[in-house]
């Protein structure tokens, strides 16, 4: 009862709050907001039943939110089924798509983007064009806390982003990847997890 009260008392009117901020007007779907969520841009947002937004027993749980932006009207993010995401995790898809695939689990702090958002070109930094690719994380992947992910990656089935890694290219099937930039570290054997 009581935590119900508080989550009425302090979470809920933040989560309504960035409701109605939410500029976008192609949401497909509705996450489990746990925590509030700020979606934005002139792309597709479609997410699937049972993804869920924010947790509790998080650290920035009362002060931050998760963004979703498709920026352009190319963009678009897909979040598949069972898709769990912590807190304070930004996901921006510039002009290609962001595709996070069922049951995967995302740490908090997290940042996953399509796009370098400016160009090499100094004299073209702010209107010029940008290198932009579309970012895939496949089925039942874990990615740690603090984690950034940059265009063009993809993260293969079963991986692991372990704690503060910045991923700048593809990820094997059941690796295990770490560090700036990410690694390989060590393969996952199946075998070694099964009951
Ligand atoms: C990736 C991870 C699961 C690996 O754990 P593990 O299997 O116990 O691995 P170990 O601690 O034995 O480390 C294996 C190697 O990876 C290195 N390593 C571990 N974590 C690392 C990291 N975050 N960055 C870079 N290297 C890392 C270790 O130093 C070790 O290197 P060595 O073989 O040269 O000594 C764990 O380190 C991790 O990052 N967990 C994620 C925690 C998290 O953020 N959870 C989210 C909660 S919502």
């Amino acid at each position: 009862m009581r935590e119900r009260l508080l989550h009425i008392a302090f979470q809920l009117p933040r989560i309504l709050k960035y409701k109605l901020l939410s500029s976008n007007r192609r949401v497909d779907g509705k996450p489990i907001l746990n925590s509030p969520c700020l979606m934005s841009g002139l792309g597709e947002i479609k997410i699937a039943k049972n993804v869920s937004l924010g947790v509790k027993s998080s650290p920035f749980f009362y002060n931050t939110y998760i963004y979703l932006e498709a920026r352009s009207l190319n963009a678009k993010i897909k979040i598949e089924e069972g898709v769990f995401i912590n807190n304070n995790a930004s996901i921006i898809a510039d002009h290609k798509t962001i595709h996070i695939k069922k049951n995967t689990l995302i740490g908090f702090n997290c940042s996953i983007i399509d796009s370098d958002f400016h160009s090499l070109n100094p004299s073209e930094r702010t209107n010029g064009t940008q290198k932009t690719a579309s970012v895939v994380i496949e089925e039942n992947v874990f990615i740690g806390n603090n984690v950034t992910i940059l265009k063009g990656v993809t993260i293969g089935e079963n991986a692991v982003v372990a704690n503060g890694a910045i991923v700048t290219k593809d990820v094997s099937t059941n690796t295990v990847v770490g560090g700036v930039p990410a690694r390989v570290i060590k393969q996952i054997n199946e075998a070694n997890y099964k009951s």
